[in-house]
């Protein structure tokens, strides 16, 4: 409860209103109906009739007093839930632009595909179950407890000793759905699991389903997803059947027929035993069904309350994520000149996938990084543009670190283009002039053709208007010439490129290769190479190897070397590829 409470911090002051409002409302809901019974009683009481028949005031007053409980009662309930509405209003508000704003303060590094996923939940069916529970619930749940309260009140002033009996069924009820809920709680987590195993399977049997097929193993991927089936099948009899009777037992005794029956009953043993009169056991007959009714609801709520709770609790999780730290005092960098000092970096604490790395980028040159798949290219080329920060050493762009440049001036000296491809679904033109919303159309078509897809952009249907994702479907070495096109335009001094994205596409090979010049000309270039061809040229070539810089120097000087690279040299000279296990090394790894 504590959760939803602070999450409902900002609207409290209209929350407490428009539940008074709700009280007064429920106080008034049951009042129609106490009227009827003092109208009956100030009608027909033989004993209370003065000489001259019933006193037309008294019976006015009730009147009156009835019909203004009817229309208060609207106005108050329906003034109740404009409040609650315009608070969730408020509150969705506030909890979107506090997930949209903690999302912008994010390292880049989190947004996996899983954690993208969650924010998606989060946004939408997070802060919609808040919905219900601010519009809908917490107003139902007040009248559900307020009309029993009220009317049993009023009963017990009436005849205590009917009222109590009265109360049987209903504690009856009471504790058999008590009974229930507790064994059907202490089955749910069961329960999740055999639907957890179910999406599972299903998931599993679509996501493969072109492997299987090609694979011939259509039958056995089936088959797990019809054995989760079954199973759940059998544990949701075995679970609901004894839930089944209990409900059933229970929904008979708190049913308004079985109610009327009981009242009635009771009220006849009272009337004819001479324990009460015929009259009184009217209230009794009015008011009773008003004490059984709301308990579904009540229950109702406590699901919904659940949820809310759940969800409140993943919103505040997300936001207790840390967010890489912003500086309080930001330093302005003197020139660009990169610097890796002993840098160090682990996805977990037992493995680093970057470990002691030190290098130096200076301006306008070319650096490229090479090695094995999973040697840590990736993971070091994400750490300068701050995807996450090292666990040890430091990053310095101008003589100052990483952590003390605004997040907004790091963009300003460094972009990226890396293997998956990140193109909003906006128009190309807007995907292209991402960085600088400013940029001229002149600007823009001159990065496209730089980056070899204008002519491309321009056979779309609405050419660069063309939003991507709906009319524009562009393949995957396409989608990367866009976003080399907007790293050009960003017009950073530094820029991180994984050249394997720029040869997905392999037609364009050449066009790409020709884009890279041009991003590369001027700038501090940080390249992954997965071609050793196209780095014969470059200032410096770094093999990495288990996250270390295990050699470094020009193309000729590694060749000469005869060390890893010589091998890989040798091996491309052959293959035109970087070898991963190069003749007679790596054994063992
Ligand atoms: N998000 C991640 N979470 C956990 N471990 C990761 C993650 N990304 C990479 N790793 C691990 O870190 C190490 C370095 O991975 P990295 O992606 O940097 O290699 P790479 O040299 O870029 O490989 P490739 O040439 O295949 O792209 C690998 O052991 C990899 O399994
Ligand atoms: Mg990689």
């Amino acid at each position: 409860m504590r959760t939803i409470l602070t999450m409902l911090r900002p609207v409290r002051g209209r929350m407490t209103l428009a539940l008074v409002l709700q009280t007064l409302g429920a106080v008034a809901a049951v009042l129609p109906f106490v009227a009827v019974a003092e109208l009956a009683r100030a009608l027909l009481d033989p004993g209370g009739l003065g000489p001259g028949g019933p006193d037309p005031g008294r019976v006015w007053t009730i009147a009156l007093v009835g019909v203004g409980a009817l229309v208060a009662r609207s106005a108050l309930t329906i003034g109740a839930v404009v409040l609650t509405h315009f608070a969730d209003n408020d509150l969705g508000l506030v909890l979107r632009r506090r997930l949209a704003g903690w999302l912008g303060r994010l390292p880049l590094g989190w947004f996996t595909e899983r954690n993208s996923a969650l924010v998606r939940k989060s946004v939408n069916d997070d802060v919609t179950a808040m919905h219900h529970l601010v519009g809908h619930t917490l107003l139902d749940l007040t009248a559900a407890i307020v009309v029993p309260l009220v009317s049993l009140v009023y009963l017990l002033v009436v005849d205590w000793r009917l009222a109590l009996l009265t109360l049987v069924p209903v504690v009856l009820g009471m504790g058999l759905y008590a009974r229930m809920m507790a064994g059907a709680m202490a089955q749910y987590p069961e329960y999740d699991r055999a639907v957890g195993r179910i999406g599972a399977g299903a998931v599993e049997f679509a996501h493969g389903i072109a492997v299987v097929k090609t694979f011939g193993q259509a039958g056995r991927a089936h088959r797990r997803f019809l054995d989760a089936a079954d199973d759940f099948a059998a544990f949701f009899l075995a679970w609901v059947r004894p839930m089944l009777r209990a409900s059933a037992a229970m929904e008979v005794l708190l049913s308004p027929v079985f109610m009327l029956l009981w009242v009635l009953g009771v009220g006849t043993v009272f009337v004819t035993a001479g324990w009460a009169a015929g009259l009184d056991v009217l209230p009794f007959a009015l008011l009773a069904l008003g004490l059984t009714a709301p308990l579904l609801t009540i229950g109702y709520s406590a699901e919904q309350i659940r949820t809310a709770n759940r969800a409140a609790a993943r919103v505040a999780g997300l936001l207790a994520t840390r967010a890489l730290p912003e500086p309080t005092h930001p330093r302005e960098p003197d020139g660009t000149h990169v610097e890796f000092d002993r840098v160090s970096f682990g996805y977990d604490q037992r493995t680093r996938a970057v470990d002691g790395v030190s290098l130096e980028l200076a301006p306008g040159t070319v650096t490229a990084l090479v090695g094995r798949s999973g040697s840590g290219k990736t993971t070091l080329a994400t750490l300068l543009p701050r995807f996450v920060d090292p666990d040890a050493g430091e990053i310095r762009i101008g003589g100052v670190d990483l952590r003390e440049l605004s997040t907004d001036r790091l963009y300003r000296l460094v972009s990226f283009v890396f293997q998956d491809v990140q193109l909003l679904r906006a128009s190309v033109r807007d995907n292209i002039a991402l960085a600088r919303p400013e940029a001229t159309e002149a600007d823009v078509y001159a990065a496209a053709r730089a980056a070899q897809i204008h002519d491309r952009i321009t056979e779309l249907p609405r050419g660069y208007d063309s939003v991507v994702g709906q009319d524009a479907r562009l393949s995957g070495g396409e989608a990367q010439r866009v976003s080399i096109a907007r790293a050009l335009l960003a017009d950073t001094p530094i820029l991180v490129l994984d050249e394997a994205t720029a040869f997905a596409d392999p037609e364009s090979e050449a066009a790409i290769q020709d884009a890279l010049s041009e991003l590369a000309a001027g700038r501090t270039l940080l390249v992954i190479a997965h071609r050793l061809s196209t780095i014969t040229d470059v200032d410096q070539i770094l093999v990495l190897d288990a996250g270390r810089v295990v050699e470094r120097g020009r193309h000729p000087e590694l060749v000469a070397a005869g060390g890893h690279y010589a091998r890989a040299w040798a091996a491309h000279e052959r293959t035109a590829g970087w070898t991963p296990h190069p003749a007679g090394e790596g054994a063992g790894r």
